[in-house]
């Protein structure tokens, strides 16, 4: 079987993480995300994937290559200017047939796409959407059925006094080749407004596999957080530590799991790391500093006495002694924090900026 997989967006909700990374290159338990949804697409069977990334990124090309390495058969579909979810599948026309799978590229989920291509073959549908519940479906696609579960409305990102149920578009898509006709060339266009709500309107069969399974959207700072602290408690779960190579900790250091440490870190003494935790390869936890429930990806420096907080620290940032960075904060790649700042409610700092020491105390 054949999936698309859209990766083609800006990702502009997930900055500065994605300044410098394509979203689907974020780490995830310090992997790229993609590698975790080839897994589980291999899980299923599915193995040829067509990777609709826009732009070729270098970074996604170097690493997946043509996917062998990974057990899959990976195709790049790019396009000449960002084609929208359903012209990016157009765009893509070639490379599938039969029935195939479309993905949201930020989309981390455990739902049985076996049985949901079993439904899909049962119901003769020209389309199936995975569903899921949400709390707040406001920033969704809301999807309305009927009691045998064919959509009968689609409505995205509504209004709050639109809201008519909680069960909103996993991003998960079982389509006919068949659907391609109703997409015109070349244009923009999306599944959400522009081909599913048309084809509802003119009686097309269209219908749902509702799931209660895993299911998120990482594709916000919150949510990547959450996604990690997630599989972390599965993984190493809930008091493991896990070393992913040779790292050095000092004896009086405390690591309470669930954590995980890439290799070459450095844990100093009288320190804390506080799960659910991440540290990339190659960071450096100075002396008395405390790390609770944040991700930091490679190469990061904290300084002594230092505190991080269910917070986000790309690549290669410093953080000076004594400084604290809490709650939501962002930190893109190479920010340099001097000595004593304090930052807290999801502050965000882009790529490469210098914050002077005590500049920011609140
Ligand atoms: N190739 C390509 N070209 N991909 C695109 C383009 C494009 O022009 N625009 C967006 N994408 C990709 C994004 O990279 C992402 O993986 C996916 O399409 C969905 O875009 P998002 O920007 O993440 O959409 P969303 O999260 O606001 O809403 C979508 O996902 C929800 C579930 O998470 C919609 O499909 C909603 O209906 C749905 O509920
Ligand atoms: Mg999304």
């Amino acid at each position: 079987m054949k999936a698309v997989i859209l990766a083609g967006g800006e990702a502009t909700r997930l900055r500065p993480l994605t300044c410098n990374t394509p979203k689907i290159m974020v780490p995830v338990l310090n992997r790229p995300f993609l590698e975790h949804l080839v897994a589980y697409l291999k899980t299923h069977d599915i193995v040829d994937i067509v990777l609709a990334v826009g732009k070729l990124p270098e970074q996604v090309a170097s690493y997946f290559g043509d996917g062998s390495k990974f057990g899959v058969r990976i195709a790049y579909s790019t396009e000449d200017f960002p084609m929208g979810t359903a012209g990016a599948v157009k765009n893509a026309e070639k490379l599938v047939d039969d029935p195939f799978f479309v993905f949201n590229g930020d989309i981390f989920t455990d739902i049985d796409l076996s049985a949901m291509m079993r439904l899909h073959r049962q119901r003769k549908a020209i389309a199936s959407l995975a569903l899921t519940p949400v709390d707040d479906p406001t920033t969704y696609g809301v999807v309305e059925t009927d009691s045998e579960g064919r959509v009968k409305r689609f409505t995205e990102k509504p209004s709050p006094d639109k809201v008519t149920t909680n069960m909103i578009n996993a991003g998960i898509y079982i389509l006919e080749p068949d659907i391609l006709t109703h997409i015109t060339p070349n244009t923009f266009s999306m599944f959400e407004r522009d081909v599913f709500p048309p084809l509802l309107d003119s009686g097309h069969a269209i219908y749902s596999y509702p799931s209660s399974d895993y299911w998120i959207d990482m594709g916000t700072p919150d949510k990547y957080l959450r996604l990690q602290h997630d599989l972390l408690r599965r993984h190493p779960g809930p008091e493991g530590a896990e070393f992913e190579g040779e790292s050095f900790a000092h004896s009086s250091a405390r690591i309470e799991g669930p954590v995980l440490i890439g290799e070459a870190c450095s844990i100093d003494r009288n320190s804390m790391i506080r799960g659910p935790a991440i540290l990339g390869a190659g960071c450096r936890v100075g002396e008395d500093a405390v790390i609770e429930g944040a991700i930091l990806w490679l190469d990061c420096e904290i300084g002594r006495g230092a505190r991080l907080r269910n917070c986000l620290v790309a690549s290669r940032c410093h953080i000076g002694e004594e400084s604290e960075v809490l709650d939501g904060c962002v930190l893109g790649d190479d920010v340099l924090i001097g000595k004593a700042n304090k930052l807290s409610n999801g502050i965000k700092i882009w790529p490469g900026k210098s914050i002077e020491p005590g500049a920011i105390s609140f």
